[in-house]
């Protein structure tokens, strides 16, 4: 066998799913999160809940996918015609799409924030010295209380995902992303540096490396194990979808095991810039869903050549958000071309056309419309609503469903087949099978359950 081919075909699958997986969810919604839920007692549990749920989740996932060589509502019916077992398909086909309507709203800022950067308009933050934190959630809070803008933004960005995605995924983007990410890697950590040499940064990093025990309620776990999933694109059959692309030959649990790898050290790097640089600027660390574009251009502020490196950097960014868009659109795109018969371009554009009008809520929910930003009875903003219910409810049922119909259903004996097949000896065999049978449903269940009783 080819050992050089072998290795491109699974860096390829490696790369595809990792596109996907890195993005606002490591960068924006990692720090926010744990900055609301007790710093590090979260990373604490979000850590466990990778290890513990999502890894296993995601082999499972990509065992469905690569077994049936489908599309996720394409995969249950494979394996299970009868019963009701498709309809956990259009689930996540139906999440797939709500979470990108609103993830292309913050996908928008990156862009916005990008020509923000590029022109100088940071600049002023510098001169504003110890208000400088206070200058830039001002200006943040004009920037997304703008009705127009944010949809223009919004519309913008699944413009160029649909562009994208119309096309194909696995040209031009692929390369790019390849060449790229490590590129913005690179960038995190000159922003770390900068973020832990700042004065007071040691209380950000006692914030988000000493665990407060009590600080540990129901809504901490069920956030730490919803951003886990979230962070690794599980619960709505991505992972279904690009494992039914992986060759044979591939072993499946060393792709799942680099995957969660570069994704978490991501998602941890980010924690290192947010908190000490919040600490030391006197900000909130649970401030919510605008705390990273609060708290960045500070930081460009106080880096030489910062107006390059800040563009750069949201330029970066938004590239990682489209990889991951791209992925989400990719869902219900599809599934409308194998289930329904529709051409890729004609996929592609009315879902995202539909996409820019389901997110315009979300858009106008941070400052514009008075009553979308804070809604009754749930007292919240429409985008941290849609967020919770999609982006964490939904997709740990998702998980939960997957872990049941691989464990239970299909039979985690065939599933194993599945997964050894193509790679050396998987080790961990009775650790997964554990997992996906008893752990992963146990916990879930019961993890949602204690947030409701
Ligand atoms: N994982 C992506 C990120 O971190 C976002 C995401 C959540 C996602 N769920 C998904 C992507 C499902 C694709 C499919 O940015």
């Amino acid at each position: 066998m080819n050992k050089r081919g072998n290795w491109n075909s699974r860096i390829g699958f490696i790369l595809a799913a990792s596109g996907s997986a890195v993005g606002l969810g490591n960068i924006w919604r990692f720090p926010y999160t744990a900055g609301k839920n007790g710093g590090a007692a979260f990373l604490l549990i979000y850590l466990a809940a990778i290890v513990v749920l999502a890894l296993p989740v995601l082999l499972a996932e990509a065992a469905l996918g690569r077994a049936t060589g489908r599309n996720p509502v394409g995969a249950f019916k494979a394996l299970a015609p009868r019963g009701l077992w498709k309809g956990f398909g259009y689930l996540g086909v139906t999440a797939g799409f709500m979470i990108l309507s609103y993830y292309a709203v913050i996908a928008g800022w990156t862009l916005g924030y990008f020509l923000k950067a590029l022109r100088g308009e940071f600049n002023a933050l510098a001169a504003a010295g110890k208000d400088a934190a206070v200058v830039s959630q001002q200006t943040f809070g004009t920037f997304t209380a703008t009705p127009v803008l944010q949809i223009i933004l919004l519309a913008v960005f699944l413009g160029l995902t649909v562009y994208v995605t119309s096309r194909g995924v696995s040209g031009g983007i692929e390369r790019w992303s390849k060449l790229l990410m490590p590129v913005l890697l690179v960038l995190l950590v000159v922003l770390m540096i900068r973020s832990l040499t700042l004065d007071g940064a040691g209380v950000g990093l006692k914030f988000y490396l000493k665990p407060d025990f009590s600080r540990i309620t129901p809504s901490v776990v069920i956030a730490a194990m919803g951003q886990a999933f979230f962070s690794l694109s599980l619960g709505v059959g991505t992972m279904i979808t690009y494992g039914s692309y992986v060759r044979k030959n591939e072993n499946l649990p060393a792709s799942a095991g680099w995957i969660a790898l570069c994704d978490t050290i991501i998602a941890i790097t980010a924690g290192f810039i947010i908190f000490p640089a919040v600490f030391s600027q006197g900000m909130d660390p649970a401030g919510g869903p605008g705390l990273v574009f609060n708290i960045l251009p500070v930081i460009f502020a106080k880096i030489p050549l910062g107006q390059v490196f800040g563009s750069l950097f949201f330029l970066l960014l938004a590239i990682a958000a489209l990889t991951t868009t791209v992925s989400l659109l990719e869902v219900p795109v599809a599934y409308f071309i194998d289930e329904r018969g529709w051409t890729r371009r004609r996929a592609a554009w009315i879902t995202g056309i539909f996409c820019v009008i389901m997110g315009i809520p979300a858009a106008l929910s941070q400052g514009s419309v008075g009553f979308l930003s804070r809604l009754p009875l749930v007292n919240m903003d429409f985008l941290s609503l849609w967020d919770l219910i999609w982006g964490n409810l939904v997709l740990s049922i998702g998980a939960l469903f997957i872990a049941v119909f691989v464990g239970w259903v299909w039979k985690s004996s065939k599933a194993l087949m599945e997964i050894s097949r193509g790679g050396g000896r998987f080790r961990l065999a009775l650790f997964w099978v554990i997992a996906i049978r008893y752990v992963a449903p146990a916990l879930i269940l019961v993890i949602l359950l204690s947030k409701i009783l």
